[in-house]
């Protein structure tokens, strides 16, 4: 028996039992006539003492030999420490050894195995199975196993099953690259792997399963960022028989168990808005409402003066940062300094302080009189002592760009508190979306999303304004789901592929599978998937995902632990029948 407890089990009540423990050296402390070692395993630290005098001296210079992440076992008695250490659970204790057996050697290891590590990102993910042993990561991954077994639970107790669909699969549309995988045994093919089992859990519902999930891995090749990873998990949902209303309450109430659950947190109802108010209130489609900053629209009270920036704007819209007004001059230019980063692209900024005294005072007091000044206050609600930062330009540009920086500033104001949590449906996404470089429009959510009832006439004529029956959760400013109701008429799924600019055979040879089965009495659908590296990190206080995937890839896609991706051998290739042929 390898051991008797854990390291972070024993209390003062185990005081006198003879232990077997195994574990990691984590520190050694050497007195000479006594020494200590920390030894470590998931559960916590145990303090183990070599002491010459109540043990053996050999015990001693066998527990000098050790070096740190060493493994080892020790039989031993615990007793009462007699400086007892406050700041952790088994503190009181010791164990003092009369065995120790080395199980295994190690080298000194690249960074330190603590909660502050000196080891830098690179590092720690070359040897990532040394960083999952340090606390917060340890931790990260136990908080993901927990709201992974907390989904289970629910949507099982729910009458969900869980179905695996296949990998090796072909093109799912959900606006990323697909990765591709070669096929041996039909020369010059390949699979995709799926972005989503999109088409899968819509065939499982021609299947009659009724009520899906899925926990699966996804495949996206797109730019990443700290939300977003080549391979991510989704908690993948589908229900047959449903409207939007239906599935918006049972994933409401998926999401309310995990806050309860998972966080002890209790909210209502979820508030829901639509996209349009979305972007108008906060120029955004997953807004933080943890916090006010709504935007202001200018356009009225700020066009027909002498400011031809304002007048040749298509919209003038501002923020009213709360206690701005402490800014100093240099703070403010360096704030204007952000917003024409390129990252953001705002062409300038003109801001407003609103003085304590009930005064305005602002970078275009040439234009603008205090009257004017106070109508731009009351439009974005800013009171004594805050700072209106106005942008203008091109409507859609200028609404993001100041969604950046009412995000930024809510960032510095500490106004994101990770421990507040606010959810929203946003509703009513549009169908489509132009592509401003081609002029085609594509699916914003995706090709299967059924149109709202009655707006199928419209795509002939005014395509943008299509609205759809597609909806996205959103937890503190981060899209954490999303999903439609499908069409399941053939006759519509062809308008809409005809739409989307597919030929009738591009769509047969892409989706014939989807159509052939919506023949055969494809009852009315409709699901959303979670991202559920994205719930977890929120859910644990934090937005970046990687912190809370094992082995997560780098920035370029790279797992540098393991080196890949890699080159394959000549071998390899022949046999797959590929040639590299760069130049053509
Ligand atoms: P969608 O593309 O919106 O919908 O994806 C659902 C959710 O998955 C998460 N997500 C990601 N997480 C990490 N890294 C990524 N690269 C990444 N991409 C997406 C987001 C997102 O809300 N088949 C549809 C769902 C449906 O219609 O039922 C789909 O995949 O949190």
């Amino acid at each position: 028996m390898y051991r008797s407890h854990t390291c972070g089990e024993l209390r003062e009540a185990d005081v006198n039992k003879s232990v077997t423990l195994s574990g990691w050296v984590h520190k050694i402390r050497d007195k000479g006539f006594v020494a200590w070692v920390d030894l470590r395993d998931r559960y916590g630290i145990t303090q183990l003492v070599f002491d010459e005098d109540r043990t053996s001296s050999k015990l001693l210079e066998q527990a000098r030999t050790l070096g740190r992440e060493f493994v080892v076992q020790v039989q031993g008695k615990v007793i009462e420490r007699a400086s007892k250490n406050p700041n952790i659970p088994t503190g009181n204790i010791e164990v003092l050894v009369e065995e120790l057996t080395l199980l295994n050697s190690s080298k000194t290891p690249p960074f330190t195995i603590e909660n502050e590590t000196d080891g830098g990102e690179d590092l720690r993910m070359k040897y990532r199975y040394l960083d999952i042993r340090r606390n917060p990561v340890k931790d990260n991954l136990i908080f993901r196993s927990k709201v992974t077994m907390a989904v289970r639970k629910y949507l099982s107790e729910e009458g969900f099953i869980e179905v695996e669909t296949p990998y090796l699969i072909k093109s799912t549309p959900e606006g990323a690259r697909d990765f591709v995988v070669p096929s041996r045994m039909n020369e010059g093919q390949f699979y995709a792997l799926p972005q989503s089992p999109q088409t899968f859990k819509q065939l499982l519902m021609v299947g009659g399963l009724d009520k899906y999930f899925q926990i699966v891995k996804c495949f996206r090749d797109e730019d990443l960022r700290a939300d977003r990873q080549p391979e991510f998990t989704q908690i993948d949902c589908e229900m047959a028989f449903v409207e939007q209303e239906d599935i918006l309450n049972a994933f409401e109430g998926l999401t309310k168990y995990l806050l309860k659950e998972i966080n002890g947190v209790e909210i209502d109802k979820f508030p829901r808005m639509t996209f349009d108010e979305a972007m108008k209130r906060f120029g955004n489609d997953k807004p933080d409402i943890r916090f006010g900053m709504e935007f202001g629209e200018l356009n009225e009270v700020a066009q027909h003066k002498d400011f031809n920036v304002f007048n040749s704007a298509e919209l003038v819209v501002g923020i009213a940062v709360p206690s701005g007004n402490s800014y100093t001059r240099k703070e403010i230019d360096k704030l204007t300094d952000w917003v024409k980063r390129p990252q953001v692209g705002a062409k300038g900024m003109v801001y407003v302080r609103c003085n304590e005294d009930g005064t305005y005072r602002s970078s275009v007091d040439k234009f603008y009189d205090q009257n004017d000044l106070a109508n731009w206050a009351k439009k974005t609600e800013a009171k004594q002592g805050d700072l209106i930062c106005v942008l203008s330009g091109d409507a859609n540009k200028t609404r993001t760009q100041l969604s950046a920086l009412r995000m930024e500033m809510a960032e510095r104001l500490g106004l994101r508190k990770p421990d507040e949590f606010a959810p929203l449906w946003v509703i009513d996404f549009p169908l489509l979306e132009l592509d401003e470089e081609t002029g085609n429009y594509h699916a914003m959510h995706h090709p299967f999303t059924s149109p709202k009832p009655g707006q199928l006439e419209l795509l002939e004529t005014n395509p943008g304004a299509v609205r759809a029956n597609a909806y996205d959760l959103v937890l503190n400013g981060n899209e954490i789901g999303g999903g439609s109701i499908r069409i399941h008429d053939k006759e519509v799924q062809g308008i809409m592929f005809k739409h989307l600019g597919f030929t009738p055979e591009e769509a047969k040879a892409q989706f014939g599978f989807l159509m052939d089965a919506f023949q055969y009495g494809a009852p009315p659908h409709g699901g959303i998937a979670f991202g559920l590296d994205r719930l977890v990190a929120i859910l644990g206080g934090q937005e970046t995902i990687r912190d809370f995937i094992a082995f997560p890839k780098n920035n370029s896609g790279r797992d540098v632990m393991i080196d890949a991706p890699a080159p394959i051998d000549k071998e390899q290739l022949k046999e797959l029948n590929l040639k590299l042929d760069i130049q053509s």
